[in-house]
């Protein structure tokens, strides 16, 4: 069956010192407890060797929170899925909304990344998500169908490897929460989509993430969603203690 997964994305916020305290932090807070789930931190570049090291032997996976789309060369700048791959890191998340809103990305764009990151044994973070207006306007489905579209030019194999998040742009960073009832819909909505591309038993072992405004006083309710397999988290996982809560949703 699929996994459930608590993953954080840090964005772009604490300096390494600081990402390696709320590492360590999480770490000890892990110790002695068995986690319901998995647990992956998604860390700005800068961080990803130290915070690998504080990783080490504990059940926390790492990952990145971009990858550019070029495999290497002349991009300066640029941190690629190899690169990547080479801290240690297993995951990256790719359309998160801040990188198609404020970097423009789009489906074109993805593809390559997509393709990058699996290439080089990255599991993709995927994420879909509506603005407001298009909750409004009830275009929300149509949306995210169009959103999910480099994920269905992936051979079977390659899909397999992929998690999606459901991240409605309206929810995130705003305390408006998506209701359960929303997310379910949504999510059960993106596993059909998943069903009529790929067939029912890749559909059923798909991982389907929750992100925006997720807390621990919300994520029980979320995850008990029979189509939510866990939470993509922002402000929640810069505090151990309010990640760990997040966690123990899964008991
Ligand atoms: P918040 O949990 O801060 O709303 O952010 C969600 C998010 O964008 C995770 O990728």
């Amino acid at each position: 069956m699929r996994k459930n997964i608590v993953a954080g994305n840090w964005k772009m916020n604490t300096t390494v010192p600081e990402g390696v305290q709320l590492a360590d932090d999480l770490v000890n807070l892990l110790k002695g407890t068995k986690a319901n789930c998995d647990v992956v931190i998604c860390t700005p570049f800068t961080h990803l060797c130290a915070v690998a090291a504080i990783l080490e032997g504990s059940p926390v996976c790492l990952g990145a929170e971009n990858c550019a789309r070029h495999d290497k060369g002349a991009y300066t700048g640029e941190v690629s899925a190899a690169m990547v791959r080479s801290t240690g890191a297993d995951y990256v998340i790719l359309g998160h909304s801040e990188r198609r809103q404020y970097f423009g990305e789009n489906n074109e764009e993805l593809s390559e990344k997509l393709r990058l990151a699996l290439d080089n044994g990255l599991r993709p973070i995927f994420c879909v998500g509506e603005v407001l207006e298009q909750r409004e306007d009830g275009s929300f489905n149509e949306v995210v169908a169009g959103q999910l579209e480099p994920l269905f030019n992936l051979p079977v194999d390659d899909f397999k490897k992929v998690i999606i998040a459901y991240e409605p742009v309206w929810a995130i960073g705003t305390g408006k929460t998506a209701t359960a009832d929303q997310a379910e819909d949504m999510h059960a909505f993106i596993r059909k989509q998943v069903e009529e591309k790929f067939g029912k038993q890749v559909a059923e072992a798909t991982s389907i993430l929750y992100g925006g405004s997720c807390k621990p006083g919300n994520a029980r309710e979320l995850f008990a969603k029979p189509d939510v397999d866990g939470g993509l988290i922002g402000g929640a996982a810069l505090k151990a203690a309010d990640f760990m809560g997040i966690i123990e949703a899964f008991s």
